[in-house]
C-alpha cells in the first residue's frame, strides 16, 4: 500500500505524504511550494480565485491518449484527493517568455484592476479554451459563472474570454500530456493509498470489495466523493473526520451507461458528465444542471454526493424522486464473505432531516433514473436569490402525460408526478396532489391542487426565505407549470 499521493504539478512528479497530503490543494501550493499565483478568497468554492486545471488519470487509462484538463477549485479539495492527477496552476501557463492566450487576452482587454481575481479568471478561460477553441459570449459567460471580480467589472473580462483563441503551441493538454507521466500515474495508482497524520487516516481502496471491507471493519468511516460539500464543511471549522475513505481509485465507480430504461451513473461520475449524458435522454434535467453550481464544482461534485448529502434542498433530488430514481448500495457485513448489493428507491431513501435509509458500512455504488418518455412534459424549477451559483430556497419537479383533449380542447392527464425540495425536512413527492391532478385539466382543478400543495407542506424559515415565502413559491411554481400545460 502506498503512503503517498502521486501528483504531477506543472509537469513535475511529486509524492506527497502525511500532513501535506491532508492539506487543501490551494494551501499546499501557496504555503508549502511558494506558488502564490493561486489565490484564496472565500475558501468555499464560491469565487473561483483558486481555480487550477486538473486532468485525472483514471484507473486503467490509455497512456497515449491526450489528457483532458478541466477547471477545479483548489480551496476545497485535499491533496490526497487529487492523487493520480496532473495539475496545472497559473505558474504553469506561461510558455517560455510568452504569456498564454488567456493572459494575453486579459491584458489587451484591460480585464484586470487590483488583479486578485485575475489568476482564477485566467485559469477558467484556459479551461474553456481547452474545449472551445473560440467561444461565443454565451459559452464564455457559462464558463465564468464560478469566478467573481470585485473591482474590474465583468464586461472587459467577458470580452477577453470571447477574444481568446486557442493555439496548438499553448494547448495545456498538448504541453502536459506525457505518456511516461501517465503510465507512471497508472502504475502507482493501481495500488491502494493510505495517509496517516495527527490521528486522521485517509484511505483510497482500488475496488468496491476493498472499500466495503474497510468500511465494515472501521465504523464511522466517512466516504468522500468530490468533497464539494465536505471540503466546505472542513473550511468552515469542522475538523477532518478521523477515518476518511476516498473512492477515486475504484474504476467501477466511473462507469455510466444509457440503457433502454434510462441512465446508470457511478458514484465517481461528475455532475458535468451527468449533464452531458442527460442531453439525449432527459434534456430538461441537462438544462437544469446548467443552473447547478459552477463548472469548477460540476467537474468534481457527483450526483451520488448530492443524494448522499441528504440535504432537503439538494437540486437533483426532486427530479430523481419523480424519474424512478434508485440508489444501489454495496456492503460486506462483518468484513467477511461476498459483497452484498441492494437497491433503494429514491421514494424510500430519505428518512428524516439529513438521514438516509443507507446502513452504516454501506456505500452507494451508483444511481439509476428513467429516461423522459415520449409525450411526457417535464419541468424542473429552482428559486434562489441569485440565478447562478446559488443554493435553492425551493425547487420543484413536475411531470405530466397528456393522453387526449377534453371539452374546449382542455388536456386530459393520464399521469402526474410532483416533487419538491426546500418545503420540509426532506425532499418530498406529493402523491395526493398527483392523484388529484389527473383527469381533465381545468383552472378549477389547478387551483384545487395548488391549495392541496400549500396545505401539505411544512417549510422552515431560514436565511434563504421565510416559511410563508416558500409556501407561496412552491404553489406558484406548480401554477406556472400547470398553466403551461393548459396553454399547450
Ligand atoms: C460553491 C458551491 C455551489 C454549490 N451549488 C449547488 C447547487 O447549485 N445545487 C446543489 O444541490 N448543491 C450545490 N452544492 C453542493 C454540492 O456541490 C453538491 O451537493 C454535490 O453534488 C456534492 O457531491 P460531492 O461528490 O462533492 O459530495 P461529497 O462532498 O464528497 O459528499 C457529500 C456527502 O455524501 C457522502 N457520500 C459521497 N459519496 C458517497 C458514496 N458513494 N456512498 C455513501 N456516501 C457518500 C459523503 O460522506 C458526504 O456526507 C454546491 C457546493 C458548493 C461548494
Ligand atoms: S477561494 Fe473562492 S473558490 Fe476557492
Ligand atoms: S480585478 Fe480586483 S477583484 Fe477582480
Amino acid at each position: 500500500m502506498r503512503d503517498f499521493a502521486l501528483i504531477h504539478l506543472n509537469g513535475v512528479r511529486r509524492e506527497v505524504r502525511g500532513r501535506d497530503a491532508l492539506m487543501m490543494v490551494a494551501d499546499w501550493l501557496r504555503s508549502e511550494l511558494g506558488l502564490t499565483g493561486t489565490k484564496i478568497v472565500c475558501a468555499e468554492g464560491d469565487c473561483g480565485a483558486c481555480t487550477v486545471l486538473r486532468a485525472f488519470v483514471r484507473p486503467g487509462s490509455d497512456p497515449t491518449a491526450p489528457l483532458n484538463f478541466e477547471m477545479i477549485n483548489a480551496c476545497i479539495m485535499t491533496v490526497a484527493q487529487i492523487d493520480g492527477s496532473h495539475i496545472v496552476s497559473v505558474e504553469g501557463m506561461r510558455c517560455g517568455d510568452e504569456l498564454s492566450p488567456a493572459q494575453e487576452a486579459m491584458r489587451t482587454c484591460h480585464a484586470s484592476q487590483c488583479g486578485y481575481c485575475t489568476p482564477g479568471f485566467v485559469m477558467a478561460i484556459s479551461g474553456m479554451v481547452e474545449r472551445h477553441a473560440q467561444a461565443d459570449a454565451r459559452t464564455a459567460a457559462n464558463y465564468l459563472t464560478g469566478n467573481l471580480c470585485r473591482c474590474t467589472g465583468y464586461l472587459p473580462i467577458l470580452e477577453a474570454a470571447v477574444a481568446v483563441r486557442a493555439t496548438e503551441k499553448h494547448s495545456v493538454a498538448g504541453r502536459y500530456s506525457n505518456a511516461q507521466h501517465v503510465a507512471d500515474s497508472v502504475a502507482a495508482t493501481s495500488q491502494s493509498m493510505r495517509i496517516d497524520h495527527a490521528g486522521v487516516t485517509l484511505v483510497a481502496p482500488v475496488s468496491v470489495r476493498e472499500a466495503v471491507t474497510y468500511a465494515a471493519l472501521t465504523p464511522g468511516t466517512r466516504v468522500i466523493g468530490g468533497a464539494t460539500d465536505l471540503g466546505v464543511q472542513v473550511n468552515k471549522g469542522w475538523s477532518l473526520p478521523s477515518a476518511l475513505m476516498s473512492l477515486h481509485l475504484i474504476g467501477e465507480l466511473y462507469e455510466s451507461k444509457i440503457t433502454r430504461r434510462g441512465v446508470s451513473v457511478g458514484a465517481r461520475v461528475s455532475l458535468a458528465e451527468v449533464r452531458r449524458m442527460s442531453e439525449g435522454v432527459a434534456p430538461e434535467f441537462a438544462r437544469f444542471l446548467n443552473l447547478f453550481a459552477s463548472p469548477q464544482i460540476k467537474n468534481v461534485g457527483t450526483l451520488v454526493g448530492n443524494i448522499a448529502n441528504a440535504s432537503p434542498i439538494g437540486d437533483t433530488l426532486p427530479f430523481l424522486l419523480i424519474a424512478g430514481g434508485e440508489v444501489h448500495v454495496a456492503s460486506r457485513p462483518g468484513g467477511k464473505g461476498a459483497v452484498q448489493r441492494r437497491s433503494i428507491p429514491m421514494t424510500e431513501l430519505f428518512t428524516g432531516y439529513k438521514k438516509l435509509a443507507v446502513e452504516p458500512g454501506e456505500i452507494i455504488t451508483h444511481v439509476t433514473f428513467d429516461r423522459t418518455q415520449p409525450g411526457e412534459m417535464l419541468r424542473l424549477s429552482k428559486v434562489s436569490k441569485r440565478k447562478d451559483l446559488d443554493i435553492s430556497a425551493v425547487s420543484g419537479a413536475f411531470s405530466v402525460t397528456i393522453t387526449a383533449r377534453g371539452r374546449a380542447s382542455a388536456p386530459i392527464l393520464s399521469s402526474a408526478r410532483i416533487a419538491y425540495g426546500g418545503i420540509a425536512a426532506t425532499p418530498m413527492r406529493m402523491t395526493d396532489a398527483e392523484a388529484a391532478l389527473c383527469g381533465e385539466l381545468t383552472s378549477e382543478r389547478i387551483e384545487r391542487v395548488a391549495q392541496m400543495i400549500a396545505a401539505s407542506i411544512a417549510p422552515i424559515s431560514d436565511v434563504r426565505g421565510s416559511a410563508a415565502y416558500r409556501r407561496v413559491i412552491a404553489t406558484n411554481l406548480f401554477r406556472r407549470f400547470a398553466d403551461e400545460v393548459l396553454c399547450g
